[in-house]
């Protein structure tokens, strides 16, 4: 077992937390959603969040488990879309973590998510344009802090499970291999 968190960044709606829920099984790591546990600990969904303090309050909350996260390695970690707008969180999880960015284009996100009202930053009359709006200005953050990227936008779930899993069995061979080494 690799002793990192596995760390997954991309945008809503892009399969994080059902992919991170499949890495966790078939990998037998602990898992963590960062949105779902954030809103256990307040008792409160992530809009109620935004509504009734701000979204600059939910962001803080996500800075703190960022912090929490990098100390409990090795977790396979679903992160809330937005997380990678803070330099800092990504300088915290990649402390003992890899970053694996899923991923996939406007269009798929928008047909995975376009009933979905638990959004509060996509509750517009555009879904569609807003995901391309964010999106835009996200893609540079996600490419700059992904160790490994996955395009998962031609993939079945199951696929991008597997594809993932190997991926980690890879990383593991080649650090057992240089720690031997050394
Ligand atoms: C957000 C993404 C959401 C959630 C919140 C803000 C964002 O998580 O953290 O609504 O800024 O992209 P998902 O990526 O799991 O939808």
């Amino acid at each position: 077992m690799i002793r990192k968190n596995i760390i997954l960044v991309g945008f809503m709606g892009c399969g994080k937390s059902t992919i991170g829920r499949g890495l966790s099984a078939g990998l037998k790591y602990e898992f963590l959603d960062t949105d779902i546990k954030i809103q256990n600990d307040m008792g409160m969904s992530i809009s109620s969040i935004f509504q009734e303090y701000s979204e600059s309050y939910f962001r803080k909350l996500e800075r703190n488990l960022c912090k929490m996260v990098a100390l409990n390695a090795p977790m396979i970690v679903a992160t809330g879309g937005g997380i990678i707008k803070e330099v800092t969180n990504i300088d915290t999880l990649k402390i003992g973590g890899v970053i694996i960015y899923l991923k996939n284009t406007a269009q798929k996100i928008y047909k995975n998510i376009k009933y979905d009202t638990s959004r509060p930053l996509l509750n517009v009359e555009n879904k569609e344009a807003k995901i391309k709006e964010l999106l835009e200005q996200r893609i540079p953050l996600y490419e700059k802090c992904a160790d490994i990227t996955v395009d998962v936008s031609e993939l079945k779930i199951d696929e991008s499970i597997n594809l993932i899993i190997n991926i980690i069995n890879n990383l593991e061979k080649n650090e057992n291999e240089k720690s031997q080494n050394n």
